[in-house]
């Protein structure tokens, strides 16, 4: 005995909420991206589009929103650091994405050896040097040398995918 064909429904368009939603079915991390601005107040947003650029040099990239208010001081600052969440994060995912008032004052960090601020727990954390801003549409790509990686092993990663947060399953 044969199974029953599977029955595919795939949704086609060029119209902002199908490409929103084809985008969303590729699974990402999620990453809060930190630095200071001008007067030394810590900045983060929340971030899942962070790549992997280059190993030799260590480079990566995070695309920032033009609208977001870290843009400024993200696009200015000398250093800043990508954080990886892990499963236990979500709380840091929902805090850097919303209107918190105070971002840092409600999640622990502490400042790293090259002057921004770092989250800690975090999964894995790239502390980077400015490398070039590149235009992006309505973003622009901030591409980061990285100056000093740290990961924990063992612990578990934060994803996400159509619009929802998600865990590793295993079976
Ligand atoms: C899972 C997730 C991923 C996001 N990824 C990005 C991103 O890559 N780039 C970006 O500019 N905004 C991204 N956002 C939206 C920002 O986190 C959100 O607009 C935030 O409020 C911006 O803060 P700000 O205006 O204080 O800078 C993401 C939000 C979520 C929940």
């Amino acid at each position: 005995m044969t199974d029953a064909p599977v029955t595919r429904e795939y949704r086609t368009g060029s119209d902002p909420r199908t490409l929103r939603d084809a985008l969303g079915c590729f699974a990402t991390g999620v990453t809060v991206v930190t630095c200071l601005d001008s007067a030394g107040v810590p900045i983060g947003l929340t971030a899942n589009s962070f790549t992997s650029l280059s190993l030799d040099p260590p480079l990566l990239l995070v695309c920032v929103a033009k609208m977001a208010a870290s843009a400024e001081p993200l696009s200015k600052a000398r250093n800043f650091a990508v954080n990886v969440l892990q499963t236990e994060q979500q709380p840091a995912s929902i805090t850097f994405s919303t209107r918190v008032e105070d971002r840092f004052g409600c999640t622990a960090w502490s400042m790293g050896e090259h002057g921004v601020p770092v989250l800690l727990d975090s999964l894995s954390v790239f502390e980077c040097a400015r490398h070039a801003i590149h235009d992006g549409g309505d973003h622009f790509i901030l591409v980061g040398e990285v100056k000093k990686a740290t990961f924990e092993p063992g612990l578990d990663p934060l994803l996400y995918f159509r619009g929802s947060y998600r865990r590793l399953h295993f079976d």
